[in-house]
This record gives structure tokens, C-alpha cells and sequence, in this order.
């Protein structure tokens, strides 16, 4: 047995200091560059929380303009990248937004300049350009031909519109425009992390968004709302959620959309969630998913609760998803759009005093063992 101190997970390790958001996990409380999520996801838009995240505080009405005319000026993706979401059509739509973004970094002629505004700017265009990736993969799977991004709508409702063709209404782009407020920066998680390990090589930011992308799509953390809606529809109903969920939970199986390696309390972003799932599924008379997403909250998870698990912002997120008719393999990407200001900022700060990341692992295994030439092995 060796003696150093293994904090395995990196659980409870400080990297570094940052700017960007505050998260008390025990109590629940988020903070955008010191502004309450509540408020932002109440008040803010999507735009507005890019600007705060980006430039570090809240933009006045002409700065905003600024912003939102660049993100409107930067939605069209090259014909050749769209080639390459034909090549790829077949594949999940995480991994073709992975394929291009990393196409996109062939034509962003600052793709090597790691300075402080470079970064930003590409920030910003790979913020209005994802969308359009994730919408063209999406039209080309389905046989159908992408949607050019339609300036007149802003950021969240051009989204819906490119995917479906059709311009959504105004109640249906707060919506999406609140989810991307929600996601849009959560502090040192996997993907963040990730993107700042490939920062901290002096890698490209393109090159950081494509880990970030890769990290979140994992199941324990952006994927979680894709295999929350794949479960309340295999329950189906609220009176068969007890037995589904027993028959996880006693085999040593976790409830998708609850706990947080953070947060032992509720995470705060639930809360605009849940009550939008509601409203939504009972507008739309199929009430069912939220009541089966709030029986489990409500009963078969309420033990949990002494134990710091609670639902996380993927909870509630898939069954507003499924409503607005997204088929469930988009969730995650969606959770990438909304990130990717978050990625750009940590990478910004990165950058800014930067060391590598690169930690220590405890080699457990046999130790100057004798090479054996090929042929005299059994
Ligand atoms: N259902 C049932 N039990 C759970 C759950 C859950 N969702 N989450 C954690 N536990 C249990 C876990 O089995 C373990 O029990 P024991 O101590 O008996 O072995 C204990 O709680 C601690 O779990 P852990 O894995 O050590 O905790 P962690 O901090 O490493 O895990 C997590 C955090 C998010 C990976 C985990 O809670 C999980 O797998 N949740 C389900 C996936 C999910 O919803 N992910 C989305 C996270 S929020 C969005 C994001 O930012 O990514």
C-alpha cells in the first residue's frame, strides 16, 4: 500500500479560483458572475447572460445590440461543413456536433490565437454556429434539407426555427431561451474541466469545446435528461413510477436527473424547470410525464433527501424537451448550446494564468518485471 493521498473523483479539490459562477451546493444557490440564477432565468435572456458571462457584467442596451447582431451575423455554417454532417448523418447528434465544431475550426481564421478577445470573439461565433450544426444534422437524418438561420428571430427561437422550419411561438422560444440560461455555466464540472485541461496545454479553444462536448455526453452528466425521458416513457404511467424506480434503486441503479457531485441541496435550476414542465404538460394535455417525474421526486425518492440527492436540472428538462416535440437524442446538444459561453469563459481564464493540468496517478501495478523476447513465451 502506498502512502499518498488519493482524492479520487478529484472530490472536494480546488484547481484554481474563478470568476464565472459561485455554486453552494449546500444550500442551492448558483451565481453567473454574481448574479442569482433565479433572477437571470427570470428576467435575463440568453443573450444578455453571453454578454454577462463574456465581458463580465451586464450589458447596456447598445452593448447587447453589439452582441446580438454578431450572433445573428455568425449563424450560417460553410457548405463544406454541412458536407460533413451529410457524411455523418447516421451518428448521434452529440457526436455530430462534435464533428463540427471541429470542422468549423478549418475556417475560423483566429483559430490559433489564444488572446483574451480572440478567444471570445470565437467564442461568440462558435455560440451562433452550434445551433445551426446541431439543426442541419437534424433535417439531414430526417431526409430533409437544412433550414438557413432566419435573422430576424433571436437566439433561442432561430434554433427551434432552423430545426422545424417553422417559427416557433413567442411562449415557446422563452422557454428554450430560460433552458439556455440555465445550462449556460456550472463552474469546474466534468466538461468544464475538460475544456480547461485542454486549455491548459495552450490547445485552441475549438480544440477545448470539442472536450467539452465529448465530456458532457456522458450519461452521468449532460446526458442524464435523454435517459430521464427514456424511463418516464418506459413507466408510462405515475401508478407504475413506484415499481419501476424500486426495481432500480434495490438492484443498486440510480434514478437518472437526481444527485450532484455538488449540490446537496436542490439544485436551484430544477425549480425553473419543474414549474415549466408543469405548466407545459398541462397546456398541453399530457399532464402524465410531469406527474410521473414529481411522483418520484415527491415519494420514491424523498429517503434520498437525507442523503444530499435531489433532482438535478436534468430532471425536468426532457419531458419539456419531448413536449415541444425534440426527439430525445437532441437533449444533450442542447445542453452543449447552451454551454458553450461557460466553456469559452473558464478557457478564457485558463488562458489568462495559465499552468497545465496534469495530476498525479498511484501506480498499483508490478514493478521491474524482466522483457521476455517473443519467441521464449509460453
Ligand atoms: N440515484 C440513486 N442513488 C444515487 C444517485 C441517483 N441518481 N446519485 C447518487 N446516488 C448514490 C450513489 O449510488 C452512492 O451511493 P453509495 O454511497 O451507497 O455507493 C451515493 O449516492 C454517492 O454517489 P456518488 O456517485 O459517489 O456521487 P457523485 O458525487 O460522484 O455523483 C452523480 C454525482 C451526478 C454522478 C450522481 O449523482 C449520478 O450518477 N446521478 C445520476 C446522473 C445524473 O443525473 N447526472 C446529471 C448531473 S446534473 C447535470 C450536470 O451538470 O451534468
Amino acid at each position: 500500500m502506498s502512502d499518498v493521498e488519493i482524492r479520487r473523483g478529484l472530490r472536494n479539490v480546488y484547481i484554481d479560483t474563478t470568476e464565472a459562477s459561485f455554486v453552494d451546493g449546500q444550500v442551492g444557490k448558483l451565481l453567473y458572475r454574481g448574479y442569482n440564477i433565479h433572477d437571470l432565468a427570470e428576467k435575463s435572456t440568453f443573450e444578455e447572460v453571453i454578454y454577462l458571462l463574456l465581458y463580465g457584467d451586464l450589458p447596456t442596451r447598445s452593448q447587447l445590440g453589439e452582441l446580438d447582431a454578431t450572433l445573428r451575423a455568425h449563424r450560417a455554417v460553410p457548405d463544406d461543413v454541412i458536407q460533413v454532417l451529410r457524411l455523418v448523418k447516421n451518428s448521434h447528434p452529440m457526436d455530430a456536433l462534435r464533428t463540427g465544431v471541429s470542422a468549423m475550426s478549418a475556417f475560423d481564421e483566429e483559430v490559433e490565437d489564444n488572446s483574451e478577445e480572440a478567444t471570445i470573439r470565437k467564442g461568440i461565433r462558435l455560440t451562433a454556429q452550434a445551433p445551426t450544426i446541431v439543426a442541419a444534422h437534424h433535417r439531414i437524418r430526417n431526409g430533409l434539407e437544412p433550414v438557413p438561420p432566419n435573422s430576424s428571430l433571436n437566439h433561442a427561437g432561430n434554433f427551434l426555427y432552423m430545426l422545424s422550419g417553422a417559427e416557433p411561438d413567442l411562449e415557446t422560444q422563452k422557454l428554450m431561451d430560460v433552458d439556455f440560461i440555465l445550462h449556460a455555466e456550472h463552474s469546474s464540472n466534468a466538461s468544464a474541466f475538460g475544456a480547461r485541461v485542454t486549455a491548459s496545454t495552450l490547445s485552441d479553444l475549438h480544440s477545448a469545446v470539442v472536450t467539452g462536448i465529448g465530456v458532457l455526453k456522458g450519461p452521468w452528466h449532460g446526458g442524464a435528461a435523454e435517459e430521464v425521458m427514456k424511463m418516464a416513457s418506459e413507466i408510462g404511467q405515475p401508478e407504475n413510477a413506484e415499481d419501476y424506480a424500486r426495481n432500480i434503486l434495490d438492484n443498486g441503479g440510480r434514478i437518472m436527473g437526481f444527485g450532484h457531485r455538488v449540490y446537496k441541496a436542490e439544485d436551484p435550476r430544477a425549480r425553473h424547470l419543474r414549474e415549466r414542465s408543469q405548466t407545459l404538460g398541462e397546456t398541453m394535455g399530457q399532464p402524465h410525464w410531469f406527474q410521473i417525474l414529481r411522483y418520484l421526486e415527491e415519494k420514491t425518492m424523498v429517503p434520498y433527501r437525507s442523503r444530499g440527492i435531489f433532482v438535478n436540472v436534468d430532471f425536468f428538462a426532457g419531458s419539456i424537451y419531448h413536449l415541444l416535440g425534440i426527439p430525445s437524442d437532441l437533449f444533450i446538444p442542447i445542453f452543449a448550446l447552451g454551454r458553450i459561453p461557460g466553456w469559452t469563459l473558464q478557457c478564457v481564464e485558463q488562458y489568462g494564468d495559465n499552468i497545465l493540468l496534469r495530476p498525479l496517478l498511484d501506480y498499483q501495478g508490478p514493478m521491474d518485471l524482466e522483457y521476455v523476447p517473443i519467441e521464449q513465451r509460453g
